[in-house]
């Protein structure tokens, strides 16, 4: 089967800084490295390298073309990438020596997404495929109708989040993940707490505090977080998710999908920068965590 991935591409710039700057602050950085990164592009990676098979739909403009490069050197499908009159978008990311971040976005060209391209990606997925959005693109509502038509199990990562995005895809959705704050952000915007949203799987995170998997009608599942020693966190979730992905793709007990991404993201969150790092399967496996 397939991941069927409408995700933003980004280059990452990533800035080491001694604090987060407050307003109206100068501050000098200590170093700048350049990843390919973006949530979609994060998602996709760490998909493929988790044993999973992904066809990323999305846009960079013509300074974007190394980023789809790099994604195909990772074993993405990047036929669907197209390449459109719109820069690349970028994220400027700030993290301090405490590993918190800060990320400015700049859509570009993960805006300019048609129908026509999503249409033409999707008539090729087979009943069953998995469908994944984020919200760093366009069209995600059009692109979860066509899921849920298609016959595909719909996903969407509430990140970044806005409530009316994920309101509106609601209705298609047979999985959704989001972060702690996410959730009671949603739970005051439609008065949906996560075991009563009409979504069959729910993963709600909670960084170094585990996980919750809610299935509907049952029980919730926690997952507790391994201790490890955090230097930058940005594209954990990412990863996370990914991860989960891959492993329900390749029929995996959820159970169990979600052990094995709580692995990748502890792992994830030792190493700096964004897709070009995300641990692959034997590196997870390995991996001695407490
Ligand atoms: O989740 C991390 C990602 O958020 C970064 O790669 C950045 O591009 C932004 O999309």
């Amino acid at each position: 089967m397939t991941i069927w991935n409408l995700g933003s591409i980004n280059a990452d710039m990533v800035y080491a800084l001694p604090h987060l700057p407050v307003a109206g602050e100068t501050l000098a950085a200590n170093g700048l490295q350049r990843f390919l990164g973006g949530k979609g592009a994060n998602m996709s990676v760490a998909a493929a390298r988790a044993g999973g098979q992904i066809s990323h739909i999305g846009a960079v403009g013509s300074d974007g073309c190394w980023a789809r490069d790099r994604l195909t050197e990772y074993g993405v499908d990047t036929r669907w990438i197209a390449e459109v009159d719109q820069p690349t978008g970028h994220a400027i990311i700030a993290v301090d020596a405490d590993a918190e971040n800060l990320i400015i976005l700049f859509p570009g060209a993960n805006h300019a997404i048609t129908g026509d391209q999503l249409g033409q990606a999707l008539t090729s997925a087979g009943s069953g495929d998995l469908l994944v959005l984020q919200n760093e693109t366009n069209a995600q509502v059009q692109a979860a109708q066509m899921g849920r038509d298609l016959g595909l199990v719909v996903c969407y990562a509430a990140a970044p989040f806005q409530a009316e995005a994920v309101q509106a895809v609601l209705p298609y959705l047979d999985f959704l993940i989001l972060n702690e704050v996410e959730a009671e952000q949603l739970h005051a915007a439609s008065g949906l707490a996560p075991s009563d949203l009409p979504v069959e799987h729910v993963i709600v995170t909670f960084g170094s505090k585990g996980a919750r998997y809610y299935r509907r009608g049952s029980d919730p599942l926690a997952f507790s977080a391994y201790k490890v020693n955090a230097v930058d966190t940005t594209g954990a979730g990412d990863t996370f998710t990914g991860y989960v992905l891959a492993g329900m793709d390749r029929g995996m007990p959820m159970e169990q999908a979600i052990a094995q991404a709580m692995r990748a993201a502890a792992l994830m969150v030792t190493r700096h920068g964004t897709a070009d790092v995300i641990p692959d399967l034997q590196e997870v496996r390995a991996a001695q965590l407490d």
